[in-house]
């Protein structure tokens, strides 16, 4: 598996390997992405196989403007529209009804008459959009229910065997900013809902619409979005959450002030100075970062409930669910 820094050379070379048919895993604001044309079903195969997600699980379509929006969607509803101008490009995935005249592979839509859009705030991200012209689906770029990657050595460590080194490769772009996946919203229905809380924070998006946002719709037996299955974004080690301070056997994942004693365990902190920011971006390469320890259980502070808090607490309650 290549690796490579994302000059201009190696974006241009990706654009080449995308369309030969190639996956590329690239940076996006949020995390990293594995891409391939939307319109090519074997690419589209091949993610599927590369990250061991199930088929009826849909991947995102990211694009570069909002005229290929508009194409590849049947409509696109007001509030939708107000969203995109003020938020895209940015951590905002949009799922519309699918014109069925456009050319996004069945297989990227799990063959729903639905199709999930965004367009990343990545400088690297959107280069290569716009050399490949066409738009590319890119789940993240991690195996299937693993955190994802905010580091291409993340991307490495999940999928360095599973990709061909001629055909595919990987572009390091350095760490994401965000560190959480963009925040999904279902514009489909009567009244458009969150399905996933992610970079955009909840406040934002109502400042502008109303959403609804249902915790309890959480379960494992209807994969309406699969962001919904429960079990999601887990570390190999078993996590407590709400927790003030580590037994014996846990390490300790903290926010805010480290309390006294914690030295005497293994222990990092989200972010000492309170930030939900810093704490979004660190959270999963931390969690990775006591998984490589081979720590088994780890105790988390109570993280605040509010901005992008609500996307952190969603992940860590999906990763300690079992
Ligand atoms: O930040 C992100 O969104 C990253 C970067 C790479 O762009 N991508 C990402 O993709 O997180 P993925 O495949 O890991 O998550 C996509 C989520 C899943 O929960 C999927 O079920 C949902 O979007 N989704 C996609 N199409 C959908 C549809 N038509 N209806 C409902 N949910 C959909
Ligand atoms: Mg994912």
């Amino acid at each position: 598996m290549r690796i490579f820094k994302a000059n201009n050379d190696n974006i241009k070379l990706a654009a080449t390997l995308i369309n030969n048919g190639g996956i590329v895993a690239f940076p996006t604001e949020t995390v990293y992405g594995l891409g391939a044309l939307a319109s090519n079903k074997n690419a589209v195969k091949r993610i599927y196989e590369v990250k061991g997600r199930p088929e009826n699980n849909p991947l995102i379509v990211h694009i570069y403007k909002i005229e290929q929006a508009l194409s590849i969607a049947k409509i696109i509803p007001p509030d939708a529209i107000k969203l995109i101008k003020k938020y895209w490009p940015g951590p905002l995935t949009i799922i519309v009804p699918y014109n069925p005249s456009s050319n996004i592979s069945f297989m990227a839509r799990a063959n729903l008459d639905t199709v999930a859009l965004r367009i990343p705030n990545n400088p690297i991200a959107l280069k290569l959009l716009k050399l490949v012209n066409a738009p590319l689906i890119a789940p993240s770029a991690n195996t299937s229910q693993h955190l994802s990657p905010t580091s291409a050595d993340h991307v490495k460590y999940d999928l360095f065997n599973k990709l061909d080194n001629e055909k595919d490769m990987i572009l390091d772009g350095g760490d994401t900013n965000i560190g959480l996946e963009s925040t999904v919203i279902d514009f489909t229905k009567t009244n458009p809902e969150i399905l996933r809380p992610g970079g955009l924070s909840i406040k934002l998006i109502n400042e502008l619409i109303k959403t609804s946002y249902n915790l309890a719709k959480i379960n494992n037996q209807r994969p309406l979005s699969p962001g919904l299955f429960k079990k999601h974004y887990s570390p190999k080690a078993t996590l407590r959450l709400n927790a003030d301070f580590p037994i014996e056997g846990e390490a300790w994942l903290g926010f805010g002030k480290n309390p006294k004693g914690i030295n005497n365990f293994i222990n990092i902190n989200l972010s000492e100075e309170e930030s939900l920011e810093e704490a979004a971006k660190n959270l999963f390469s931390m969690l990775r970062h006591l998984d490589k320890m081979q720590v088994k259980k780890i105790a988390v502070k109570t993280i605040p409930n509010k901005d992008i808090g609500i996307a952190i607490n969603d992940r860590l309650y999906r990763g300690a669910s079992n």
